[in-house]
């Protein structure tokens, strides 16, 4: 049987570092190319971008750097959302007014919240924008767009949770799946199953499982923050190690000030899993919101996804303007005491060059 060529060899990657998307703040050209450029693959977090930003942020990307990177996006849900149930609104909503009060926010939250921007738009601007990879979490995109893609030339990577989501995401044709644990931060990806956001399976399980599974390479995810969590994925058979947190308070990465020092303090057990804030589970420091929110959410009586995540907006804002982490989402894994305040390029050299001394590679 051919032998495939290694993740590496195919996006042409000096390191087995992926800057893992995060959609927000951190998702700048500036991060992104700063890693592809060190010879890892920067990839952005761009599900909350216009068409519009996202075209802009390719051409400063490949302004920035002639390393491979990502764009990643959302996948749209097979079904259509379904509708808030109107009284758990209300709650949602009533408890949202208090927390706008307590943060010394005058303005009550919105009544109504845009819509997201359009998958599609989103894809075609990419593709416009010369994306050479493109990534997708909380589903796989439909036949439609893998044909677009393929036809592209695009090489893809799934977001699995589960070693069915991995096979499901193999079949479906992509070329790559970064198996997510549950340590990770932000947001989880799975989408198969009656409990798609709470199959909590740990990095270190699921890598060998999904390996186990699936043909294509395997990209890990969750809790990596360092040297030798690096080594750890590779030696359970992953190509790659995705690293989100390790990032955040890189020198190019535009959170604010106050999540970037609440992320300096946090200790192994500082997250919890919380939908509070967009309504989908996403791993987060624990906070005034995600308490507040606690017990509503342990019942299931927080609106569905993107509901929350439009009308917690003007509150984000106002704590990051504050300087008062308290009422933001700051999305972090497990492994946030890992991260260090350096440049983009000294993380991935410094991660790299640890992995590859402890696999006696260096
Ligand atoms: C701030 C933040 C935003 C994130 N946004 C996205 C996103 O837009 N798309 C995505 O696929 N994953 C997103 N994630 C998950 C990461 O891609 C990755 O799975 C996770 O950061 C890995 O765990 P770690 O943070 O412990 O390194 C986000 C994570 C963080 C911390």
């Amino acid at each position: 049987m051919p032998t495939r060529q290694s993740l590496l060899a195919r996006l042409g990657l000096r390191h087995p570092v992926v800057l893992a998307p995060m959609a927000g703040e951190p998702a700048t050209p500036g991060l992104v190319a700063a890693v592809s450029s060190a010879g890892g693959l920067g990839s952005l977090g761009a599900a909350y971008l216009t068409p519009e930003r996202i075209g802009e942020a390719c051409a400063a990307i490949r302004a920035g750097t002639n390393g491979t990177f990502a764009v990643n996006l959302f996948a749209p849900p097979p079904e259509p959302l379904p509708a808030a149930d109107p009284a758990m609104l209300q709650a949602y909503r009533d408890t949202l007014c208090n927390l706008h009060e307590q943060a010394g926010l005058a303005d009550p939250p919105p009544a109504e919240t845009p819509e997201p921007p359009c998958f599609y738009d989103q894809l075609e601007a990419a593709l416009a924008g010369g994306a050479p990879v493109m990534s997708f979490t909380f589903g796989l995109p439909d036949a439609s767009v893998m044909e677009r893609l393929k036809a592209a030339g695009v090489f893809t990577i799934a977001t699995a949770t589960t070693v069915a989501e991995a096979r499901a995401a193999e079949a479906a044709g992509f070329d790559a799946v970064t198996a997510q644990g549950f340590e990770a931060g932000g947001h989880r990806g799975g989408f198969t199953g009656p409990r798609a956001e709470g199959d909590l399976v740990g990095t270190l399980a699921l890598v060998p499982q999904v390996v186990d599974a699936v043909d294509i390479p395997v990209i890990a995810a969750g809790g990596i923050g360092d040297g030798r969590g690096v080594a750890a994925a590779l030696v359970l058979g992953a190509e790659a190690a995705a690293l989100g947190t390790a990032f955040l308070r890189a020198a190019e990465c535009p959170l604010n000030e106050a999540s970037k020092a609440a992320l300096e303090k946090a200790a192994d057990d500082a997250t919890t899993l919380t939908s509070a804030f967009s309504g989908r589970q996403a791993r987060g420091l624990r906070n005034a919101v995600t308490e507040t929110y606690a017990e509503a959410d342990a019942a299931g009586r927080i609106p569905p996804y993107p509901v929350p995540n439009g009308l917690t907006k003007p509150l984000r804002t106002h704590a990051a303007r504050m300087g008062n982490a308290s009422w933001n989402s700051v999305w972090s894994g497990q492994a946030a005491s890992l991260a260090r305040a350096e440049p983009a390029a000294a993380i991935v050299e410094r991660v790299a060059a640890e992995a590859a001394r402890l696999l006696g590679r260096g």
